[in-house]
């Protein structure tokens, strides 16, 4: 069987979950695809603090000896922080190797440039791992648009905040006990500020922005305010008049502007996102077609945000097993 060498930039929560759902998955992803893939190189900034880790062989600080290993045909990055991600990402590409990220700040920051990178080289760029965890909203959002006009999208972006609001409201805790929760269990980002004021959510926002409008807003013209300052008090205020607050993301087209905020709403039990607790995330697209589309699921975490790296990974793997027969039929049609 065809063995297929990936590279992992990463090792944190989600470059863990990656490695380890390939070790779990290897069987059913060899069936699914034919191929098998193997992790072959992490890259790591500080090696010494990955001793324990199952892996550990693998591990690289050293991104000139990926870049220059012409077996490793697949790049998957999670890293925080815009750089060395991007610098990392567009040599990998212009070494003619695909990539998947889960890194949002890095994406919403140059996405459109690696993407435009990745067509002149004739490679892949993954980004589902983005936006909204284990959610395929990427891979919705691109089917929806062969046809459809999306007008308007509502979402629960970041797994951390809604989390914390479900957790401080349900069991009456303190913000910075829901906040250490929620780093116990890995949902929020290195440094939670990117969760708690609203950044991280902003990210994914923009990055929804560019695929369905193909730009983004000035980003100072976009409202942004994050959960930190909510009470426990204004929660259960809220409870008693059969509210929720929730943070949600929104973005509209209204007279060809693009509007966009990221904002704490109090909202009734009829509205779509009402129930989307804990570490979900929700989202809710308007289209002019098909109407509304609502999706739900796990937002944050080592696996579902493996998950959708890993889909990414199944669809470029068929893509090039379909154009490569494609240019076999081509060949054979050519010479008959
Ligand atoms: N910290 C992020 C969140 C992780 O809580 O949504 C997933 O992007």
């Amino acid at each position: 069987m065809e063995k297929i060498q990936v590279a992992l930039l990463g090792l944190g929560t989600v470059g863990k979950g990656v490695y380890r759902t390939l070790q779990k998955l290897n069987k059913r992803i060899e069936e699914k695809l034919g191929v098998s893939i193997e992790v072959t190189t992490i890259l790591v900034k500080h090696p010494e603090k990955h001793r324990n880790f199952e892996g550990n062989h693998l591990i690289t600080t050293d991104f000139q000896h990926i870049l220059d290993n012409p077996e490793i045909k697949l790049v998957l990055e999670a890293i925080v922080g815009v750089e060395p991600a991007y610098s990392y990402l567009a040599k990998s590409i212009k070494a003619k190797k695909h990539v998947i990220t889960a890194n949002k700040a890095m994406f919403a920051h140059h996405g459109k440039e690696l993407l435009a990178l990745a067509e002149d080289y004739h490679v892949q760029v993954g980004f589902e791992a983005t936006t909204a965890g284990g959610i395929p909203i990427i891979q919705t959002i691109r089917k929806l648009l062969h046809v459809n006009q999306i007008r308007q999208v509502t979402a629960i972006l970041n797994g951390t905040s809604n989390y914390i609001l479900t957790e401080m409201r349900e069991k009456k805790i303190p913000f910075k006990q829901a906040l250490y929760q929620a780093q116990q269990l890995g949902y929020a980002e290195l440094d939670p500020t990117n969760d708690i004021e609203g950044f991280d959510a902003f990210f994914k926002l923009m990055i929804l922005s560019e695929l369905i409008f193909h730009e983004q807003p000035a980003w100072s013209n976009v409202d942004r305010i994050g959960i930190k300052d909510i009470t426990l008090r204004e929660l259960l205020e809220q409870q008693e008049c059969g509210k929720r607050i929730k943070h949600l993301a929104s973005l509209q087209l209204i007279d060809e502007q693009i509007r966009a905020s990221i904002i704490p709403v109090s909202i009734p039990a009829t509205h779509p996102l009402y129930s989307i607790e804990g570490v979900d995330n929700g989202i809710v697209l308007e289209t002019d077609l098909v109407g509304r589309i609502i999706l739900a699921g796990p937002g944050a975490g080592a696996f579902p945000t493996a998950s959708a790296m890993l889909e990414d990974l199944a669809i470029i793997l068929r893509s090039l097993h379909q154009s490569t027969i494609t240019v076999s039929q081509e060949l054979i049609n050519s010479t008959t």
